[in-house]
């Protein structure tokens, strides 16, 4: 008799413990008490491939994360290499003019550099803004030799560099290959800067590393040509709060793996959302330094795609979703941004009738959140107040979040659920409205 467990024509489903641990199961065997099922019935050479995409880490969970705090106290928090703190972040677009207006006039970033390079690398022009502790910069291709066409032409206007500063590109270089990271660009030294790229964890993402002249200020730029009659920012926006990246299914462990090892990042939060037949998976991974945190999300293998789906098929692949921008006062910001032109995703009223019984807000009244769409949301560490910004490109991918916190560390998954239900109880009312 053939062992079921080794039957390479039967089927398999794949389980899941708490502690992250996998197991092919015989789909005719019930499922034993603390494992769910991570993979429906499918061959055994493809549940096999599954378990060895998801599995990277052959720690249980506790243990692992155990291990991650022992060595970020033994390294008095910091793991090497360390010393990297968020830069900037660059945008590939098919239109800068247009941009550098959305964010200079929408949002109030103002713009205080320039760059264009021509090489064997291709053209691009590029503009440097800023608002608070915020540095975009916007480059588009000049011809079709520089990647921010064949970016611009695979997904859209999006995320294609999150720089980071280093006080010594060179050893920081060294120590992420070390830890065997992607290397992109060998360390190089132009006009006092040093510089390096290095693979990111998503699609199409890389890293620069950056490290500035010694007598240069916080914002200075390789390459990059400061405007002397720069204007102020003309917004509160004060950092990047966390920046929201979408992964094909079967993606998001490697990829937050990738940060882990490469740049010694630590989970800070995981949560498998359902709602209804969809389900995503969303991990988050936070830089030593903390200034740095990537929220990643991931259809579920076992459920339908649903808007994570949607996403990835318009985006032509994985890659970044949003990025949060955190304000002290979003009541204020969303005024100004609304004033500006900048346009907000819907919220259904039933969310607001819902959220006096979620919530007892710790700042702002129910009725200034309803009258601005602003959403709230609380962890065990305080509240958060969030809104999304509606997607003026064409294929409706890259948009912004704006976000308060106060005291919360998590990201809003009760406002996916929330939302969800409102929308689905707005659905039904109006079916039934239709239906007198
Ligand atoms: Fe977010």
């Amino acid at each position: 008799m053939t062992n079921p467990f080794e039957d390479t024509d039967a089927e398999y489903v794949v389980l899941v413990n708490e502690e992250a641990q996998y197991s092919l199961w015989p789909v005719f065997a019930a499922v034993p008490d603390g494992w769910t099922v991570a993979l429906p019935a499918t061959t055994r050479q493809q549940a096999l491939d599954f378990v060895e995409a998801q599995w990277t880490d052959m720690r249980p969970r506790s243990l692992a994360l155990r291990m991650a705090q022992d060595a970020r106290d033994a390294a008095g928090g910091a793991d090497a290499p360390a010393a990297l703190t968020l830069s900037h972040t660059e945008l590939y677009v098919a239109d800068l003019d247009r941009a550098v207006a959305e964010f200079s006039e929408g949002y109030g970033f103002a713009a205080f550099a320039d760059a264009e390079s021509r090489g064997p690398g291709g053209a691009a022009r590029s503009v440097a803004l800023r608002q608070g502790g915020i540095v975009l910069v916007l480059t588009q291709a000049l011809d079709e030799v520089h990647p921010a066409a064949s970016f611009v032409a695979r997904h859209g206007d999006g995320v294609a560099d999150i720089a980071l500063v280093s006080p010594d590109v060179r050893a920081a270089f060294a120590e992420a290959v070390r830890r065997s990271a992607g290397v992109l660009a060998e360390p190089a030294e132009r006009d006092g800067y040093v510089t390096a790229v290095l693979e990111g964890g998503f699609t199409d993402v890389r890293h620069t590393l950056v490290q500035r002249p010694l007598d240069t200020d916080g914002f200075g730029l390789p390459g990059f040509t400061e405007r002397p009659d720069a204007a102020a920012p003309d917004g509160d926006l004060t950092v990047l709060d966390h920046v929201a990246v979408t992964v094909e299914a079967g993606r998001l462990a490697p990829a937050t793996a990738y940060y882990e090892r490469v740049f010694g990042y630590h989970g800070v939060y995981e949560e498998l959302m359902v709602q209804g037949r969809e389900a995503m998976d969303s991990r988050a991974v936070r830089s030593p330094a903390g200034d740095v945190t990537f929220t990643v999300l991931a259809p579920s293998a076992d459920h339908d795609p649903g808007h994570i789906g949607d996403f990835l098929e318009r985006h032509g692949g994985g890659g970044v979703h949003h990025l949060a921008f955190a304000t002290g006062d979003i009541i204020g910001s969303v005024a100004r941004l609304r004033a500006s032109g900048v346009e907000f995703l819907p919220t259904p009223d039933r969310y607001y009738d819902a959220m006096s019984e979620r919530i007892q807000l710790l700042r702002h009244t129910p009725e200034a959140l309803r009258a601005a769409r602003i959403l709230a949301d609380e962890d065990h560490d305080g509240q958060l107040y969030q809104i999304f910004t509606r997607s003026t490109h064409p294929r409706r991918t890259l948009f912004f979040e704006i976000i308060e916190r106060a005291g919360a560390d998590s990201f809003g998954g009760g406002n996916v659920r929330a939302l969800y239900e409102a929308v689905q109880a707005e659905k039904a009312a109006s079916l039934v409205g239709s239906a007198r």
